[in-house]
């Protein structure tokens, strides 16, 4: 039978171990751990993409995952609400703890697991529906029973939209700008309460503007949520993020290409904090 993640256990937090690689860390003693990540790996169709990844993502700040283009941010991410089940060719190893449960015994439900692990992406994907129909559909077939104008207004006024959608909630959420549309998507995903949104380059697609106001939303998220983000922006990753891990690639002895990661701690400690607004990206 299929047990659903209990919400309670914060565990205290514990930091990289050494694996084959150099990790500083410094250890965030009034930070829980919400994800424990043990040893790590993730192959796709038997090659290695991420190895021996040791990391504890703290509960409600706001963690980046930066490094270079495939090094593997993205893969680590989609780990931590089993979205690479969907990929048929991924295996994951390793064990990842959430709120110090095992995510992938055997007797979690991968679907529970992504309600309360939310999951933003680079490009904005709303449904195909209504503005309104975006927010309450979500809600609706996650069991909510509640009022959903009060539902829909709420969550679109955590996300700083209601003011610029509340007279045309009937407009296709296709019909919004992108920064609007990542907006709406970021809405949908908090009407059902998650637990933990993760971010995977959620403004690599959006205006500087747009991008400000996602930062600012991220920033005022984390007093409910707990945010891991991928950014290739050191600039956004210094403006946001309480924590930095960061990732690198090195070629295996079978001569892949394989992510691991390098150094995990404080942004402060890790990133120089921003002189200027424009975005730095690596
Ligand atoms: N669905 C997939 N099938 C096969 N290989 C994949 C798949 N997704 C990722 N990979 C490989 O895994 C490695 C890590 O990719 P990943 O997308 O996690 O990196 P990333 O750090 O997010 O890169 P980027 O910054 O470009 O988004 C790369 O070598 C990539 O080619
Ligand atoms: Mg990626």
């Amino acid at each position: 039978m299929n047990r659903s993640i209990e919400k309670n256990n914060p565990m205290p937090i514990r930091y990289a171990e050494p694996s084959n690689h150099e990790i500083s860390s410094e250890q965030p003693a009034d930070s829980p751990a919400i994800f424990r990540i043990e040893n790590v790996s993730v192959d796709y169709s038997n090659t290695p993409a991420i190895r021996n990844i040791f990391l504890d993502i703290p509960q409600q700040q706001v963690t980046a995952f930066i490094g270079s283009s495939g090094c593997g941010k993205s893969t680590l991410l989609r780990c931590l609400n089993r979205m690479n089940d969907l990929i048929p060719t991924a295996r994951v190893r390793g064990r990842i703890a959430f709120r110090d449960q095992d995510l992938y015994a055997k007797t979690i439900d991968p679907v529970d697991v992504r309600r309360r692990i939310g999951m933003i992406f680079q490009k904005p994907n709303p449904f195909p529906k209504s503005i309104y129909d975006n927010i309450a559909f979500g809600a609706q077939i996650n069991g909510y029973q509640g009022n959903l104008d009060a539902l829909v207004e709420q969550s679109l006024r955590q996300v700083a939209l209601w003011d610029e959608v509340k007279d045309s909630l009937r407009k296709s959420g296709l019909a919004l700008s992108g920064g609007q549309q990542q907006r709406l998507c970021i809405a949908r995903a908090i009407a059902i309460q998650p637990q933990v949104l993760l971010m995977d380059e959620p403004c690599s697609a959006l205006d500087p503007i747009s991008t400000l106001r996602i930062e600012e939303l991220i920033h005022e998220l984390k007093r409910q949520y707990t945010v891991v983000i991928v950014t290739h922006n050191m600039q956004q990753a210094s403006r946001i993020s309480d924590f930095t891990a960061f990732f690198n690639v090195s070629t295996t002895e079978t001569g892949n290409n394989c992510g691991h990661l390098v150094e995990f701690g404080r942004t402060k400690a890790i990133l120089p904090t921003p002189s200027r607004k424009s975005p730095v990206n690596m």
